[in-house]
């Protein structure tokens, strides 16, 4: 990555899921919708685009179904939007932004932002010799030491599957896996990262608590609209932060 360490941010390409997670981070970077979209059809995804601190920063979100009317979420659509946006901008630096489930094991709190430390699947399950790796997959993330300091983040491995809830099967994988946060996007978004040798970090707030005794999706929908200002409270300083900076000051 040596190329890539020392070049200097332009260019910020933040990836979200869902609307409700987008919306605050747009307004509080004073980003204004693609018109023409960047990101063309039939692809739903919607991107917002602006400059703050002298960072181009592409807010992209993965838009609805056109079946069911509600937000894109998972793997498939975290992929296929990040592989689009990284086309149509350029980035040097890709964050994916959003919700979680944390395990308070790992000392997750509700309403906590985490930056990830690495990228795993859980309900990837491929008994095969080699398949069984690429199953779970795992890659680090970014390392962004002096950022994490800066903004007093908690950290952990984050781990992706297409399930708000979880079987035996996937407890057992997160459990191996050692993971603090539960999501359904970042492993997805850093197959895409790694095939483009794009540094990527994640900041992942904190709706539900994973190892907790509440079913995730009461929590996640009492707890969402908090998890979303936690996210918006975090985006202006990490961007004040990667402003003027290269990859290996982060
Ligand atoms: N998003 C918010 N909470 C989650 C959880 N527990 N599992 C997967 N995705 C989530």
């Amino acid at each position: 990555m040596g190329v890539t360490e020392d070049r200097k941010i332009n260019t910020v390409l933040v990836l979200v899921a869902m609307e409700a997670e987008a919306l605050p981070l747009i307004n509080i970077l004073d980003l204004k919708e693609d018109i023409p979209q960047r990101i063309a059809p039939p692809a739903p995804a919607v991107s917002y685009s602006g400059n703050k601190h002298g960072v181009d920063i592409h807010v992209v979100r993965n838009g609805k179904c056109q079946l069911h009317g509600v937000d894109n979420v998972g793997t498939v659509p975290a992929a296929v939007t990040a592989y689009l946006a990284v086309h149509e901008f350029k980035p040097d630096l890709v964050i994916s932004v959003g919700t979680a489930g944390g395990f308070k094991a790992k000392g997750a709190a509700i309403g906590d932002v985490f930056m990830a430390t690495a990228f795993a699947n859980h309900d990837r399950r491929i008994p095969i010799p080699g398949f069984d790796k690429y199953g779970v997959w795992r890659v680090d993330a970014l390392a962004a030491p002096n950022l994490k300091a800066a903004l007093k983040l908690k950290e952990g491995v984050v781990s992706s599957g297409n399930s708000l809830d979880y079987s035996k099967e996937d407890w057992d994988q997160l459990e191996s896996i050692g993971a603090a946060v539960k999501e359904m996007e970042a492993a997805g978004i850093s197959w895409v990262t790694h095939l483009h040798d794009v540094p990527f970090i994640a900041l992942k707030a904190i709706t539900d608590i994973v190892d907790g005794d509440r079913p995730a999706q009461e929590e996640f929908l009492e707890n969402l609209h908090a998890a979303a200002k936690a996210l918006q409270d975090v985006i202006s300083p990490v961007m004040e932060f990667v402003a003027g900076k290269s990859i290996k000051d982060l």
